[in-house]
């Protein structure tokens, strides 16, 4: 049923700070052609990859590719200011569309009934309606709806009024060929139920994270720290709290009660993370406290086997620390080398070097799902596929995946899949590492202790089968218990809602953000997820940071432990807001209104 309800939090009269989410949907091919239509007007999106300037794969060590600087609009731009707000996307387009058609110039007491006294100050998204360009087929679906307006806007919803469930789950696509980053990955597609989540209301959504009433120097808190850390919902809380007051044992080794409900916790999380992650059994899924120690896990498990003097590991431009050290230390050990694939002007990888870069010597291929720094998608299935056609392994990074997107190992086909319980709604120190039994079973332990043997003497050790050979010592049973139930929530929310609701959100952020003064987006893939990157033209990131701060926004600001890819474009850091289901289009607004101030500061001062 597709309704437009302003929730008992709306201020009467004001800006509807909750809406009931529009779960009527429309046709997925107009919407996609319009996310994709709203990302090629992007700075520097005329650079697509196809036309993209090439640059040769790079050893570590090499000099990085040209750098190609977009140029800074002039920080002396007349200022943006209020404006019509034209309502254009999905969940998102919800709440456009209950905004005044008219604003007025400028509202320098605020928005009457809101409590944020600076979103009269929010600037006007662009009326102008744009055609449509060709249909995405390789593009992050949005349901945004082609609106020029809030009349069409409602006859729009009035039409999808009686849909009641999702549409088809595209077809699986050939390499190249994609669909929707979410939908590709996992055939067969679950389709969220729409009588079980009959709309995506944001605002229940938000009542579920108790942290998210906070107030930060007075101000209620905004969190777009979430690709550092998600928040957590009531239910993972609730859940670490029963696991101390009732099952709290050690696992796997006593005769007794509480060891029993302590080991059916953590054995029973392992389940649902093999279910969430499309794996083949629970056997493959082993503990760790996130995704960094899970690739030193791999580096120096599998790592120390198979990677001999002259071998090569490829990693992308995009990776994290996490995904570039462990590979350098294998390689210094080794004798092996690095290969670095590159990305185009808008942070995206480009197939055609990868694919020069692999031979016979390519041993491994590690690629993050996600950029921690730009929030691209990468097309983890064609690389896992390209490297498998020379004999390479692939570990695919999903610290910044899974939050956002239905991930499903067995379809990408990687060998390996990575992630961290604190960025998908769990507590912090539990992780994973995926891996198929065949490669698992003949990798050696890592580390030696408890828990892992089967039977040992002064002469020799005999080890535990997977998972349990690589889980030395006690291992985090609470917290895996409370990612258990972080993927519970994950799923009763239904991941496809959230990839839609944070896809139209993004868009909405990009589509605020991008036209503020000064401000130049880092990272403008057609596929992105969750991540906006810029800099502020004569704000150093740290101060822009503090600026958000001072009214309760929470963002990065720094190099995002990923300086290569930022060096790619010239920069040390970025100012770095990453999304999650839990934010709305009122918080992006206050977050603009502090852009724009900081924009027309700077603008006089040096004007
Ligand atoms: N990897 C985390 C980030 O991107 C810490 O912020």
């Amino acid at each position: 049923m597709t309704m437009l309800t302003p929730t008992a939090d709306s201020p009467p009269g004001g800006l509807p700070f909750g809406l009931a989410a529009v779960s009527g949907l429309p046709d997925e091919a107009a919407l996609a052609r319009l996310a994709q239509d709203l990302f090629r007007a992007l700075p520097g999106s005329e650079a697509a990859s196809p036309s993209a300037p090439a640059v040769g794969g790079l050893a570590i060590g090499e000099p990085g590719p040209a750098l190609d600087p977009v140029a800074a609009p002039s920080v002396g731009q007349a200022p943006v200011e209020a404006g019509p707000i034209a309502p254009e996307f999905g969940v998102p387009e919800a709440y456009a569309a209950a905004l005044p058609m008219t604003a007025p110039i400028s509202a320098p007491a605020g928005v009457p009934g809101s409590p944020y006294y600076f979103l009269g100050e929010a600037a006007a998204l662009s009326s102008a309606h744009q055609v449509p360009a060709a249909p995405a087929d390789n593009h992050v679906v949005a349901h945004p709806f082609e609106l020029p307006g809030e009349i069409a806007l409602r006859r729009l919803l009035a039409e999808l009024a009686d849909e009641r469930s999702l549409p088809e789950p595209a077809p699986p696509a050939a390499p190249g060929q994609s669909g929707y980053y979410f939908l590709e990955q996992s055939p067969p597609v679950p389709r969220a139920d729409a009588t079980r989540f009959p709309a995506f209301d944001v605002q229940a959504v938000r009542r579920d994270f108790p942290i998210l009433s906070e107030r930060v120097n007075g101000k209620p808190l905004v969190w777009f720290d979430n690709a550092a850390t998600t928040q957590k919902p009531q239910a993972v809380i609730d859940r670490l709290v029963q696991f101390y007051q009732h099952e709290n044992s050690n696992i796997h080794r006593a005769a007794h009660e509480l060891a029993a409900r302590a080991t059916d916790a953590y054995e029973a999380a392992r389940g649902k993370v093999a279910r969430f992650l499309g794996a083949a059994s629970a056997e493959e899924i082993i503990f760790v406290r996130g995704a960094t120690e899970a690739i030193n896990l791999v580096a120096k498990s599998w790592g120390r086997q198979n990677i001999r003097e002259g071998d090569e590991i490829v990693v992308s431009l995009l990776e994290h620390h996490a995904n570039i050290v462990p590979w350098q230390q294998l390689a210094k050990d080794s004798g092996a080398r690095i290969r670095v694939i590159p990305v185009d002007d808008r942070g995206q990888i480009l197939l055609e070097e990868y694919q020069r870069l692999l031979n016979d010597r390519t041993k491994l291929v590690a690629i993050s799902q996600v950029s921690n720094a730009l929030g691209t998608v990468t097309p983890v299935k064609e690389i896992v596929e390209l490297a498998h056609r020379v004999g390479a392994r692939v570990l695919v990074d999903g610290a910044q995946s899974v939050s956002h997107m239905r991930v499903n190992v067995q379809a990408i086909d990687t060998d390996f899949f990575v992630f961290s319980g604190h960025k998908v709604f769990a507590p912090t120190g539990i992780g994973v590492v995926y891996g198929k039994r065949d490669i698992l079973e003949d990798m050696p332990p890592w580390q030696g202790g408890g828990n892992m043997i089967a039977d040992v003497t002064f002469e020799r050790t005999l080890y535990q089968g997977v998972p349990a050979r690589f889980e030395a010592g006690t291992g985090n049973i609470a917290d895996a218990a409370g990612l258990g139930a972080a993927i519970d929530y994950v799923e009763r929310i239904g991941i496809e809602n959230i990839a839609r609701y944070e896809h139209d959100l993004l868009a909405y952020a990009t589509q605020r953000v991008r036209p503020i003064p000064g401000i130049r987006l880092i990272g403008t893939a057609d596929d992105k997820a969750s991540v906006l990157s810029f800099v502020l033209a004569g704000y150093r990131p740290e101060e822009v940071g503090a600026a958000l701060n001072e009214e309760g926004i929470a963002i990065r600001a720094g190099h995002h432990c990923a300086q290569p890819i930022l060096r790619r474009f010239g920069v040390e850091a970025t100012v770095r807001p990453s999304l999650a289901f839990y934010n709305t289009c009122a918080e992006v607004d206050l977050l603009v209104s502090v852009l724009q101030r900081l924009a027309r500061g700077k603008g006089r001062a040096l004007g």
